[in-house]
Protein backbone atom coordinates (compact mmCIF):
# COMPACT_ATOMS: atom_id res chain seq x y z
CA UNK A 1 0.00 0.00 0.00
CA UNK A 2 1.29 3.59 -0.89
CA UNK A 3 1.41 6.18 1.45
CA UNK A 4 0.58 9.96 0.14
CA UNK A 5 1.13 13.15 2.52
CA UNK A 6 -2.01 15.32 2.27
CA UNK A 7 -0.72 18.55 2.66
CA UNK A 8 0.63 21.51 0.73
CA UNK A 9 2.78 22.68 3.40
CA UNK A 10 6.51 22.33 1.98
CA UNK A 11 7.96 22.78 5.31
CA UNK A 12 6.32 19.51 6.70
CA UNK A 13 6.34 17.97 3.22
CA UNK A 14 10.18 18.06 3.27
CA UNK A 15 10.29 16.88 6.72
CA UNK A 16 8.66 13.93 6.35
CA UNK A 17 9.81 12.97 2.46
CA UNK A 18 13.30 12.27 4.86
CA UNK A 19 11.81 9.17 6.18
CA UNK A 20 11.14 7.71 2.37
CA UNK A 21 8.26 6.29 3.09
CA UNK A 22 6.27 8.49 1.31
CA UNK A 23 5.06 7.81 -2.04
CA UNK A 24 3.35 10.68 -3.06
CA UNK A 25 1.31 13.81 -2.19
CA UNK A 26 -2.85 15.30 -2.84
CA UNK A 27 -3.61 19.05 -2.28
CA UNK A 28 -6.71 20.19 -2.36
CA UNK A 29 -7.60 23.80 -2.75
CA UNK A 30 -8.23 24.28 0.91
CA UNK A 31 -4.62 22.90 1.74
CA UNK A 32 -3.47 25.34 -1.24
CA UNK A 33 -5.41 28.07 0.51
CA UNK A 34 -4.22 27.55 4.30
CA UNK A 35 -0.21 27.58 2.48
CA UNK A 36 -0.82 31.06 1.72
CA UNK A 37 1.43 30.71 -1.46
CA UNK A 38 0.34 30.77 -4.91
CA UNK A 39 -0.74 27.60 -6.64
CA UNK A 40 2.10 27.11 -9.40
CA UNK A 41 4.65 27.64 -6.82
CA UNK A 42 3.28 25.43 -4.18
CA UNK A 43 2.79 22.36 -6.51
CA UNK A 44 6.01 22.90 -8.18
CA UNK A 45 7.70 23.44 -5.09
CA UNK A 46 6.20 20.05 -3.83
CA UNK A 47 7.10 18.27 -7.31
CA UNK A 48 10.58 19.51 -6.68
CA UNK A 49 10.66 17.38 -3.38
CA UNK A 50 8.34 14.57 -4.36
CA UNK A 51 9.36 12.40 -7.39
CA UNK A 52 5.95 10.58 -7.32
CA UNK A 53 2.22 11.76 -8.02
CA UNK A 54 1.20 14.92 -7.04
CA UNK A 55 -2.17 15.49 -6.72
CA UNK A 56 -3.37 19.35 -7.86
CA UNK A 57 -7.18 20.20 -7.95
CA UNK A 58 -8.91 22.20 -10.85
CA UNK A 59 -11.13 25.30 -9.62
CA UNK A 60 -13.57 24.82 -12.55
CA UNK A 61 -16.93 23.59 -12.75
CA UNK A 62 -17.38 22.74 -16.58
CA UNK A 63 -15.31 20.00 -18.36
CA UNK A 64 -14.03 22.71 -21.15
CA UNK A 65 -12.50 25.08 -17.95
CA UNK A 66 -11.10 21.55 -16.29
CA UNK A 67 -9.52 20.49 -19.49
CA UNK A 68 -7.83 24.47 -19.49
CA UNK A 69 -6.59 24.42 -15.90
CA UNK A 70 -5.92 20.89 -16.23
CA UNK A 71 -3.23 21.90 -19.36
CA UNK A 72 -1.56 24.34 -16.86
CA UNK A 73 -1.44 22.32 -14.02
CA UNK A 74 0.01 19.53 -15.93
CA UNK A 75 2.81 21.86 -17.64
CA UNK A 76 4.04 22.61 -13.87
CA UNK A 77 5.21 18.86 -13.59
CA UNK A 78 5.77 15.30 -15.24
CA UNK A 79 4.40 13.99 -12.04
CA UNK A 80 1.61 16.52 -11.71
CA UNK A 81 -1.86 14.08 -11.56
CA UNK A 82 -5.12 16.33 -12.28
CA UNK A 83 -7.67 16.10 -9.52
CA UNK A 84 -10.99 17.21 -11.07
CA UNK A 85 -14.59 16.70 -8.62
CA UNK A 86 -16.62 13.46 -9.00
CA UNK A 87 -19.60 15.61 -11.45
CA UNK A 88 -20.46 14.79 -14.57
CA UNK A 89 -18.23 17.72 -15.81
CA UNK A 90 -15.56 16.35 -13.93
CA UNK A 91 -16.12 12.35 -15.29
CA UNK A 92 -15.99 13.98 -18.63
CA UNK A 93 -12.80 16.03 -18.13
CA UNK A 94 -11.24 12.74 -16.50
CA UNK A 95 -11.79 10.45 -20.03
CA UNK A 96 -10.32 13.45 -22.07
CA UNK A 97 -7.12 13.41 -19.91
CA UNK A 98 -6.68 9.83 -19.62
CA UNK A 99 -7.07 9.79 -23.18
CA UNK A 100 -4.42 12.14 -23.46
CA UNK A 101 -2.35 9.94 -20.93
CA UNK A 102 -2.63 12.39 -18.69
CA UNK A 103 -3.07 11.32 -14.61
CA UNK A 104 -5.88 11.87 -13.13
CA UNK A 105 -7.25 11.67 -9.42
CA UNK A 106 -11.39 11.93 -9.43
CA UNK A 107 -11.77 13.34 -5.38
CA UNK A 108 -15.06 13.60 -3.52
CA UNK A 109 -16.54 10.24 -4.06
CA UNK A 110 -19.07 9.57 -1.91
CA UNK A 111 -21.02 6.28 -2.87
CA UNK A 112 -19.69 3.28 -4.93
CA UNK A 113 -21.75 3.93 -8.01
CA UNK A 114 -19.79 7.25 -8.23
CA UNK A 115 -16.72 5.49 -7.74
CA UNK A 116 -17.54 2.48 -10.50
CA UNK A 117 -18.16 5.66 -13.11
CA UNK A 118 -14.91 7.33 -11.92
CA UNK A 119 -13.28 3.68 -13.29
CA UNK A 120 -15.22 3.27 -16.08
CA UNK A 121 -14.01 7.33 -17.01
CA UNK A 122 -10.40 5.63 -16.34
CA UNK A 123 -9.35 7.58 -13.44
CA UNK A 124 -6.08 6.58 -12.39
CA UNK A 125 -7.12 7.31 -8.39
CA UNK A 126 -10.83 7.79 -7.24
CA UNK A 127 -10.48 9.40 -3.64
CA UNK A 128 -13.13 8.41 -1.15
CA UNK A 129 -13.50 10.21 1.89
CA UNK A 130 -13.44 8.64 5.04
CA UNK A 131 -13.74 11.28 7.55
CA UNK A 132 -16.38 13.65 6.16
CA UNK A 133 -19.04 10.47 5.82
CA UNK A 134 -18.29 9.54 9.23
CA UNK A 135 -18.59 13.49 10.29
CA UNK A 136 -22.21 13.21 9.19
CA UNK A 137 -22.61 9.47 10.94
CA UNK A 138 -22.22 7.34 7.37
CA UNK A 139 -19.82 4.78 8.09
CA UNK A 140 -16.94 5.99 6.13
CA UNK A 141 -15.19 2.80 6.36
CA UNK A 142 -17.77 0.70 4.52
CA UNK A 143 -17.48 3.20 1.41
CA UNK A 144 -14.05 1.86 0.76
CA UNK A 145 -14.88 -1.39 1.39
CA UNK A 146 -17.90 -1.40 -0.79
CA UNK A 147 -15.60 0.17 -3.87
CA UNK A 148 -12.81 -2.43 -3.83
CA UNK A 149 -15.33 -5.24 -3.07
CA UNK A 150 -16.63 -4.18 -6.83
CA UNK A 151 -12.88 -3.08 -8.48
CA UNK A 152 -11.99 -6.35 -7.47
CA UNK A 153 -14.83 -7.82 -9.10
CA UNK A 154 -13.99 -6.89 -12.69
CA UNK A 155 -10.01 -6.83 -12.63
CA UNK A 156 -10.13 -5.11 -15.61
CA UNK A 157 -10.47 -1.85 -13.79
CA UNK A 158 -7.23 0.31 -13.45
CA UNK A 159 -8.33 2.50 -10.99
CA UNK A 160 -6.81 2.56 -7.85
CA UNK A 161 -8.41 3.61 -4.31
CA UNK A 162 -7.15 6.28 -2.55
CA UNK A 163 -8.69 6.40 0.63
CA UNK A 164 -8.64 10.34 1.75
CA UNK A 165 -10.02 12.40 4.47
CA UNK A 166 -8.35 10.15 6.87
CA UNK A 167 -8.48 11.37 10.43
CA UNK A 168 -6.54 9.07 12.75
CA UNK A 169 -4.17 5.94 12.33
CA UNK A 170 -7.08 3.75 13.00
CA UNK A 171 -8.83 5.26 9.74
CA UNK A 172 -5.48 4.12 7.74
CA UNK A 173 -5.62 0.48 9.23
CA UNK A 174 -9.35 0.08 8.44
CA UNK A 175 -8.17 1.31 4.85
CA UNK A 176 -5.22 -1.24 4.31
CA UNK A 177 -7.52 -3.93 5.89
CA UNK A 178 -9.85 -3.23 3.20
CA UNK A 179 -7.31 -3.34 0.28
CA UNK A 180 -7.05 0.01 -0.42
CA UNK A 181 -3.79 0.60 -3.11
CA UNK A 182 -2.86 3.88 -1.32
CA UNK A 183 -3.80 6.28 1.87
CA UNK A 184 -3.42 9.78 1.65
CA UNK A 185 -2.55 11.46 5.21
CA UNK A 186 -2.27 14.46 7.10
CA UNK A 187 1.17 15.12 8.07
CA UNK A 188 0.00 14.72 11.85
CA UNK A 189 -1.66 11.06 11.03
CA UNK A 190 1.91 10.12 9.75
CA UNK A 191 3.28 11.29 12.77
CA UNK A 192 0.54 9.66 14.78
CA UNK A 193 1.19 6.49 13.13
CA UNK A 194 5.10 5.70 14.15
CA UNK A 195 4.24 7.06 17.83
CA UNK A 196 3.41 4.66 20.28
CA UNK A 197 3.61 5.54 24.44
CA UNK A 198 5.12 1.93 25.16
CA UNK A 199 7.63 2.40 22.31
CA UNK A 200 8.74 5.70 24.13
CA UNK A 201 9.03 3.83 27.57
CA UNK A 202 10.51 1.02 26.08
CA UNK A 203 13.35 3.03 24.74
CA UNK A 204 13.77 5.19 28.01
CA UNK A 205 14.37 1.72 29.61
CA UNK A 206 16.86 0.19 27.38
CA UNK A 207 18.89 3.10 27.42
CA UNK A 208 18.81 3.93 31.42
CA UNK A 209 19.58 -0.31 31.34
CA UNK A 210 22.74 0.06 29.14
CA UNK A 211 23.81 3.70 31.04
CA UNK A 212 24.18 1.37 34.12
CA UNK A 213 26.46 -1.37 32.00
CA UNK A 214 28.72 1.64 31.28
CA UNK A 215 29.26 -0.23 27.56
CA UNK A 216 28.62 1.49 24.28
CA UNK A 217 28.35 -0.86 20.79
CA UNK A 218 30.93 1.51 18.77
CA UNK A 219 33.41 0.34 21.53
CA UNK A 220 33.36 -3.36 20.41
CA UNK A 221 33.99 -1.83 16.16
O1 LIG B 1 -7.73 16.02 -0.05
C1 LIG B 1 -8.96 15.47 0.20
C2 LIG B 1 -9.20 15.05 1.63
O2 LIG B 1 -8.18 14.26 2.11
C3 LIG B 1 -9.70 16.10 2.54
O3 LIG B 1 -9.69 15.74 3.89
O4 LIG B 1 -9.84 16.28 6.27
O5 LIG B 1 -10.56 17.99 4.58
O6 LIG B 1 -11.93 15.96 4.99
P1 LIG B 1 -10.55 16.53 5.00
Amino acid sequence: MKIFLDSADIQEIRELTQTGLIDGVTTNPSLIARSGQDIKKVIAGICDLVPGPVSAEVLAITCEDMLKEGFALSKIAPNVVIKVPLTKEGLKACKSFREQNIGVNVTLCFSPAQALLAAKAGATFVSPFIGRLDDISFDGLLLIEEICQIYQNYPSLTTQVLAASIRHPLHVVQAAKAGVHVVTVPGKVFKQMYAHPLTDKGLEIFLEDTAKTGQKITQIL
